[in-house]
């Protein structure tokens, strides 16, 4: 089995952190990254690229040079408000260079892809109490659309070629490495449980909670929080599928990960308060378009078909790891 990996963004927050779990399940990754929001002190490969993704040619070579066998692609913009404002700048690095990395896969002889794909492209499923595979993808805004776009872009490649790839549809990614080696710097943070840690921290004044009527027990939004190092085991169970298989065929696999279980912002605040022993206010505010009352994950598939499942996930372990990291150095 070839173990030399492409981690496009693995510059960036899930990067990084699957960066380490490769390492540690022996595979040996590169970094390939134009470290527009990716950190260059959270490179933990041995080989680093810099590069961008629509850099056809360059992504070619550092495919030849270091023998590459799959490629796991990280790398997009990621503020779902931002691309409503500017929607081309997201297809652009998000969609058309994806079709640049595909080229290159082609030119190099690669076959093997996972792509970070999202919970956004469910948008707002009615139906469904936990969000399955085969529900329609039908996003509600430009960033999800553009996932979709990638997805369908990977469904039908496959079908035209060998390209085999999974699609990992993460759910809240959130959490640091248990060690404080990497974790959540994202300029702006728009995800919940920073905010509410830099709340904790005194560096922002107070946290709000958008929307304290939904049809929820407590009134305030329920998510699938995932613990990142779940997510990058995740990435590894997805790589071994894929390289497991020698057929020539094509294939295209739609994946969750997450777990199953739903917490309420206000349950967020909550045990933020306990585990760094902080009081903070906490504003009530009207609902923002757009939020669903729950985004929960149906993890089945990930079960069956990889034998994953989240084992790092309670919310105070990933509040309690992402605390240390922000506090890292400190003590
Ligand atoms: N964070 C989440 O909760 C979440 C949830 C669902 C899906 N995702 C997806 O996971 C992926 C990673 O998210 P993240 O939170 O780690 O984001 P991040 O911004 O921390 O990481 C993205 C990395 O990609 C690099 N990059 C971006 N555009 C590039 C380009 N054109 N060429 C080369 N490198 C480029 C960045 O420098 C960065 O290192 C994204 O595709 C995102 O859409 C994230």
């Amino acid at each position: 089995m070839n173990k030399n990996v492409l981690v496009i963004g693995g510059a960036g927050y899930i990067g990084s952190h699957t960066v380490l779990a490769l390492q540690e399940a022996g595979f040996s990754p590169v970094v390939y990254d134009n470290f527009s929001s990716g950190h260059r002190d959270a490179v933990f490969s041995e080989y680093v690229v810099e590069g961008e993704l629509a850099d056809r040619a360059r992504l070619a070579q550092a495919m030849r040079d270091h023998r590459i066998g799959s490629v796991v692609h990280f790398a997009a913009l990621i503020e779902a408000g931002q691309s409503v404002i500017e929607p081309l700048l997201f297809y652009r690095n998000n969609v058309a260079s994806t079709v640049s990395l595909l080229e290159a896969m082609q030119d190099a002889g690669v076959t093997r892809l996972v792509f970070s794909s999202t919970a956004a492209v469910y948008g707002n499923q009615t139906e469904a109490e936990l969000l399955h595979e085969d529900l329609p993808v039908q996003p509600i805004n430009p960033y999800g659309q553009t996932k979709a776009a990638v997805e369908a872009m990977l469904r039908d490649t496959a079908a035209a070629s060998g390209l085999k790839s999974i699609a990992l549809r993460y759910f809240n990614a959130s959490g640091a490495d248990a060690r404080a080696r990497t974790g959540e710097r994202h300029d702006p943070e728009t995800h919940l449980i920073p905010l509410v840690l830099q709340t904790a921290a005194g560096e922002r004044e107070q946290i709000t909670v958008f929307g304290t009527d939904y049809p929820t027990e407590d009134g305030s939004c329920i998510r699938d929080y995932i613990h990142v190092s779940d997510l990058a085991r995740g990435h590894v169970a997805a790589l071994e599928k894929l390289l497991a298989t020698n057929e020539d065929a094509g294939s295209f696999t739609p994946i969750n990960l997450g777990t199953g279980q739903g917490y309420s912002v206000r349950a967020v605040i909550e045990t933020a308060k306990r585990v760094t022993n902080r009081s903070f206010t906490v504003v009530e505010s009207d609902r923002r378009p757009g939020d669903p009352a729950t985004l929960v994950s149906d993890p089945s598939r990930a079960h069956a078909l990889l034998g994953w499942r989240a084992e790092h996930s309670a919310l105070d372990t990933i509040i309690t790891d992402a605390w240390n990291f922000m506090n890292r150095g400190m003590s």
